[in-house]
């Protein structure tokens, strides 16, 4: 049996109840080249020579703006494993933030790419038409809700995509007021920064205008101190009764800008009356219902997009990261009968549908399909969602686990009773210079994303595990049994290889 039947044979299963016990193996798929197998190879400490000579020349000629997370300088990636130009291979949590979906350097992608230049590279959509824009948005409409979403507008970034979102919902409501939410990440221009809601990206950019928040349905950190189910969801409620009342908005909402899993505010997961709470409201106030996929979508959470989860179609769903499989691409899906009233010339892009990003979404979002990637992000998910929680018994600074799929969060705390949120820096120096790439997220900068390409291995999750859990353990060490004249450390200022908390 090929390791590519094996998978889809697993994968097959994945979907289906499991036994408590029974762990369902995942290999890496035969395409991988062996470098990128026996991760993680640390041979130099990082940042190694070479990557300090870069990181040096950035530095003068680079903008600051960028705040990188690692100090090392990347070469390659292949399958769930990334190079650097010392030589060392890491094992990745993090798909470059949820991009990666599919693998790194997944055959078919780099296949399209390569024959789609020699061919054709910009493709001039504005004003030609051009086969694989409309393809790429048959196959878009064809996942989006049984083709219920109909009608693809393509940009190149999902903060662009956010923009066109926000301007089609303008356009078609004749309304302007936005709603978004305590921890939101949408992006960092126009609207998409106006819908973004923590002040570390808004800071400096005032007046931010024509959007209202409300609380997400963060249940472990509850603004109301209440608990689900009882609390029968009373931010929704909150939501409805003061902040559209009292909340400084003016009657004219023209949609709710919504991640059904949040991620840049923590990866969570909200209860599944959520979003079917705000479809209904979005219904009741003639406003429309925008789903934000670009971290969640294309099959991290198990479905293609999350909100499948709770079967809430939205009337205009953002897709970014993943769908270009690599390439910047961005895009938005809407009901037809809402994209039908931009008029041309509404809105538009130099290089909307370019011939390589189509080329490259296509690639990707087959090998998502065909290889049935999201139920293998089920099985790997539900497998280190167990692991973890195993963990979180032997340590308390591991205050929560949740996640759906492979889009995984692991919030750290002080003290599980005043839930003092824990700052990972030095976590993540401490798992990078293991060998293991990871990313934070949450208002706290303390919950650890777990969000590894869709096809990694059990063996590599397993080994990211082994590193992972050994961190903790001298993280909680550290922090239970401190040396005694041992001053803080900043964050940021930990050991010098690693600056600020990841940011997207
Ligand atoms: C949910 C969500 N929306 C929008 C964006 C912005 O995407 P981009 O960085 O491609 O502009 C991000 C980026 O992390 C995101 O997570």
């Amino acid at each position: 049996m090929t390791a590519d039947v094996n998978v889809r044979e697993e994968a097959k299963g994945a979907d289906r109840q499991q036994p408590p016990d029974r762990v369902v193996r995942f290999d890496l798929p035969d395409w991988v080249p062996g470098w990128a197998r026996d991760a993680p190879k640390i041979s130099v400490t990082p940042p190694g020579p070479r990557s300090r000579e870069i990181v040096k020349m950035d530095k003068e000629y680079v903008s600051h703006a960028y705040d990188r997370v690692f100090t090392f300088t990347i070469e390659r990636a292949a399958g769930a494993a990334v190079a650097d130009v010392d030589g060392n291979v890491y094992i990745d949590w993090t798909s470059g933030i949820a991009v990666m979906n599919a693998g790194w350097g997944h055959p078919g992608v780099v296949e399209a790419i390569k024959s789609q230049s020699e061919k054709l590279i910009h493709s001039f959509a504005n004003d030609i038409y051009f086969d694989k824009e409309a393809e790429l948005a048959k196959i878009l409409s064809d996942i989006s809700f049984s083709g219920k979403l109909r009608g693809t507008f393509f940009g190149n970034s999902g903060a662009e995509a956010v923009g066109a979102a926000a301007k089609l919902a303008s356009y078609s409501t004749k309304k302007f007021e936005f709603l978004s939410f305590y921890g939101a990440y949408h992006g960092r221009v126009g609207n998409a920064l106006n819908f973004t809601s923590k002040l570390k990206y808004r800071f400096g950019y005032g007046p931010l205008n024509n959007t209202i928040f409300a609380p997400y349905a963060y249940c472990y950190r509850c603004p109301f101190k209440m608990e689900y189910p009882s609390c029968d969801l009373y931010c929704m409620h909150f939501m409805e009764e003061q902040v559209m009342n009292l909340g400084g908005g003016t009657g004219s909402l023209a949609a709710v800008v919504v991640e059904p899993v949040q991620g840049e505010g923590g990866y969570i997961v909200p209860p599944d009356t959520f979003m079917p709470f705000l479809r209904k409201f979005c219904d009741k106030n003639g406003a429309l219902l925008i789903a934000d996929e670009v971290q969640s979508g294309l099959g991290r959470t198990g479905r293609i997009w999350a909100s499948e989860w709770t079967n809430t179609m939205p009337d205009i769903l953002v897709a970014g990261k993943a769908v270009g499989g690599g390439i910047p691409l961005g895009a938005i899906i809407a009901r037809p009968e809402i994209m039908k009233k931009w008029r041309p010339g509404a809105h538009s892009s130099t290089f909307g549908g370019n011939a390589i990003q189509m080329a490259a979404g296509i690639a990707h979002i087959n090998a998502i399909l065909t290889e049935r990637l999201p139920e293998r992000a089920i099985g790997a998910g539900e497998y280190i969602m167990k692991r973890l929680r195993e963990m979180q018994e032997r340590w308390d600074i591991i205050g929560d686990v949740r996640g759906r799929g492979l889009m995984i969060g692991v919030e750290f705390v002080k003290d599980r009773k005043t839930k003092e949120p824990l700052d990972l820096t030095q976590m993540q120096v401490k798992c990078f210079k293991k060998g293991l790439l990871t990313l934070t997220a949450g208002t706290y900068g303390n919950v650890m994303r777990i969000a590894p390409p869709l096809i990694i291995s059990t063996e590599f999750i397993d080994r990211g595990l082994e590193i992972f859990e050994s961190v903790v353990k001298e993280i909680q060490t550290e922090l239970r049994n401190p040396p005694a004249a041992a001053a803080p450390a900043a964050p940021g200022q930990a050991s010098g290889d690693l600056q600020q908390p990841a940011t997207s």
